[in-house]
């Protein structure tokens, strides 16, 4: 009977030692407890059987259920940790983690809003190569080869001898508009320029302009002036004077530049303005009738104006940036606040 018994608890252990490495979830662990530790379990008969034995027998088969029971309770324990920690491991229910949506460039954000406020004044978008020719680029803007006026543009030249070069500013859009349409004509271009500047906290290489032409008969400064004005208005959306002095550029005739009571310090003067308390903002003026005619337009029928600004220029006042480095760095905490 002993023996018997003894025999029974050992193929037990065995057979308990064996299921549980199949036990893989909580519910079959549930199963297994029920089936090796439960009421009904071989272990319980067997426990509840030992009042029949002699004091002798019931010391030996007592310790051995005793140590039975502790070890398949310890299996049990451990098997539960384990799957426990592989729940945890894949929680299926957890929420994803968060990731960030890509974002428009605040220099790309702030081109789509000059772009939507000439669209109101009824301007379409033209856009030119921003590798070109001296033609284009110099020559046709009334610009010939050896005027003094060349040396305003610091060139990046691809191939000198065949004038080949980065355009430096958006104005041969103008040229390549009017070569390919009649007038009247309502245009803005934007679109990278590059000049062999250094890179410090107010020049960079690479930048953006948006030009502006508007041709038809009898347009007048007056009209330049009521353009600019709405423009910059609804661009800073704060009341900001604005100022037009004469200046030269060689496609127009007169020339201006035009510059606004700083946004930074409210025309007191600060650092930025360099306490003057005014920006220069963008340089414009009547067509040349050069330009025209080179374009094949005539000048005796046809006036216009044009204007060019440097969209960082812009951005950094708007957003009170101070250091046009920020926007080439490609650091996603400074570009994700836009
Ligand atoms: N292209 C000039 C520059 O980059 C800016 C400019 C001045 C553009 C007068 C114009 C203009 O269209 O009329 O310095």
């Amino acid at each position: 009977m002993l023996k018997k018994m003894i025999e029974e608890i050992e193929e037990i252990t065995k057979l308990a030692q064996q299921e549980i490495k199949e036990v893989k979830n909580q519910d079959l662990l549930e199963k297994w407890r029920i089936k090796f530790l439960g009421r009904k379990s071989i272990l319980s008969k067997l426990f509840s059987t030992i009042s029949n034995l002699s004091i002798e027998e019931k010391k030996e088969i007592g310790k051995k259920l005793n140590e039975t029971k502790n070890l398949l309770v310890q299996l049990y324990e451990e098997t539960k940790k384990k799957i426990e920690k592989v729940k945890t491991k894949y929680n299926f229910t957890f929420p994803g983690k968060p990731f960030s949506i890509g974002k428009l460039h605040i220099i790309t954000k702030v081109i789509d809003e000059i772009v939507q406020i000439f669209y109101k004044m009824g301007f379409g978008v033209a856009e030119g190569p921003e590798i070109e020719t001296d033609y284009y680029n110099f020559t046709a803007l009334n610009t010939p080869e050896e005027h003094p006026a060349r040396d305003i543009w610091d060139t990046f030249y691809i191939k000198k001898e065949k004038g080949i070069l980065l355009r430096t500013h958006t104005s041969p859009v103008q040229i390549r508009v009017m070569g390919k349409y009649k007038p009247p004509l309502r245009i803005i271009a934007p679109g990278k320029c590059f000049r062999r500047d250094a890179f410090d906290s107010s020049h960079s290489p690479v930048f953006h302009q948006i030009e502006g032409l508007m041709v038809d008969k009898d347009i007048k400064f007056t009209h330049l002036k009521g353009v600019l004005s709405y423009f910059l208005q609804e661009f800073f959306k704060e009341e900001i004077k604005i100022i037009f002095s004469p200046s030269y550029f060689p496609f127009t005739e007169p020339s201006a530049e035009v510059s606004i009571s700083c946004v930074i310090c409210n025309g007191r003067g600060c650092s930025t303005c360099g306490n003057t308390g005014f920006l220069e903002i963008l340089g414009c003026g009547m067509v040349h009738p050069n330009v025209f005619r080179i374009v094949g337009y005539d000048p005796e029928v046809y006036t216009g104006f044009a204007f060019g600004m440097g969209v960082e220029r812009l951005a950094m006042l708007k957003y009170e940036i101070d250091d046009i480095r920020y926007f080439y760095l490609n650091n996603l905490k400074f570009l994700g606040q836009f």
